[in-house]
């Protein structure tokens, strides 16, 4: 697995699930609401230069930072689209979405475009938090800003709504306390800064589904 999977703070249910799936050269993806092109950029190492990943966000600045990001994969094509409207020029292995289906108005709308642009037998692989499950200093978090901060406890269900075999589906979280890459990163995440206190972040519920 490529580095920038493994230096990941959720890395794990990630590497497991590509893992899982076998995606290998050749493969076409899209990542969906890819942010900074992280993913996109760690799938385009595993397909090499025969695959593709479609790199969607609705945020045109999204497009700039995968585009650097992935200036030296040219197999990487970064898109301004909403995943409500997903349409890619073909259909794709698989479709995988990270803290996405959280922040958009309908989850399933999203989810129902996501399993329309795969190839039947192909993929898709959700993960989302349940944000009120994490803990700082023994208290809950909560992100109020995002308009489904708890989609994750939903997921094998919206997944399984959408019409898609559901073959694993697990949540996992990483912990820490006292410096180090959990706290560093709900720092990022929050600009909460948690010294010594204990950290649980949000577990991130992972479904894998198959295209009929
Ligand atoms: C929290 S970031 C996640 C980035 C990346 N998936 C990751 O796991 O690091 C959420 C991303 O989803 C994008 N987004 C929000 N609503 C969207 C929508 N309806 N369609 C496509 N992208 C959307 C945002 O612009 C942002 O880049």
């Amino acid at each position: 697995m490529p580095n920038a999977l493994r230096d990941d703070v959720y890395r794990r249910p990630l590497v497991t699930a590509l893992e899982r799936l076998g995606v290998g050269p050749g493969w076409r993806c899209v990542d969906v609401g890819a942010g900074g092109g992280d993913v996109s950029v760690a799938l385009a190492e595993i397909v090499g230069v025969s695959g593709r990943v479609y790199a969607v966000d609705s945020d045109p600045r999204s497009r700039d930072e995968t585009a650097a990001a992935a200036a030296a994969h040219s197999q990487v094509l970064a898109i301004t689209q909403a995943g409500e409207d997903l349409l890619l020029p073909e259909l794709v292995n698989l479709a995988f979405c990270r803290f996405l289906l959280m922040h958009v108005v309908e989850p399933s709308v999203v989810l129902g475009r996501m399993r329309r642009a795969v190839k039947p037998g192909g993929f898709l692989v959700a993960q989302e938090p349940i944000t009120s499950a994490g803990r700082v200093g023994g208290k809950a978090m909560s992100m109020p800003d995002a308009p489904h901060p708890d989609v994750g406890a939903l997921l094998p269900a919206l997944a399984r709504e959408t019409g898609l075999e559901i073959l694993d589906a697990w949540a996992e979280a990483p912990a820490g306390a006292g410096p180090g890459p959990v706290s560093e990163y709900l720092r990022s995440l929050t600009g909460v800064d948690p010294g010594d206190d204990p950290v649980v972040l949000p577990p991130l519920v992972t479904v894998i589904g198959r295209a009929g």
